[in-house]
């Protein structure tokens, strides 16, 4: 069928693995807690830091937007003009936004976002990236679609 089955049992804390999804590329991070803390803390830097601007599960409207929020499940495609964003990490990001060391940043027309999807102010992407329809199989395996 359409729907994918990812295992997450091989993923590093701070890694980030892709799949395909409906043809879309699909992101899935473990995120460590340093950075689940790190999110709490920039909702001043971002347009919508509970996702209360577009269908989003209900899950989402918070600072990790993830049923889990050691793991983040989102559709990789820049919500400016469709553009994928490029994973910035170890530093990087901070070139675009200084203090956050962590983020996407969409090469086409420079929208940010954190490691949560959430877009940064400033910015021509309208909205936070896409959380995907998922589910917990078990413990080491998500079911998207
Ligand atoms: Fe990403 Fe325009 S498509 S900023």
């Amino acid at each position: 069928g359409a729907d994918v089955e990812a295992d997450i049992s091989k993923i590093e804390p701070g890694q980030l693995i892709r799949v395909i999804w409906r043809s879309k590329p699909v992101w899935i991070t473990r995120r460590t807690p340093e950075l689940l803390d790190s999110l709490t803390q920039i909702d001043d830097l971002l347009k919508d830091p509970n996702s209360e601007q577009d269908q989003q599960p209900e899950f989402a409207r918070n600072s990790y937007r993830s049923i889990k929020p050691e793991y983040s499940v989102l559709v990789g495609i820049c919500t400016h003009l469709g553009c994928s964003p490029q994973h910035l990490k170890d530093g990087a990001f901070e070139e675009y936004v200084e203090g956050v060391p962590e983020g996407f940043h969409c090469p086409c027309h420079g929208s940010k976002f954190d490691m949560a999807g959430r877009v940064f102010n400033n910015v021509p992407a309208p909205l936070n990236l896409v959380v995907p329809p998922y589910m917990y199989i078990d413990d080491n395996t998500i079911l998207i679609g």
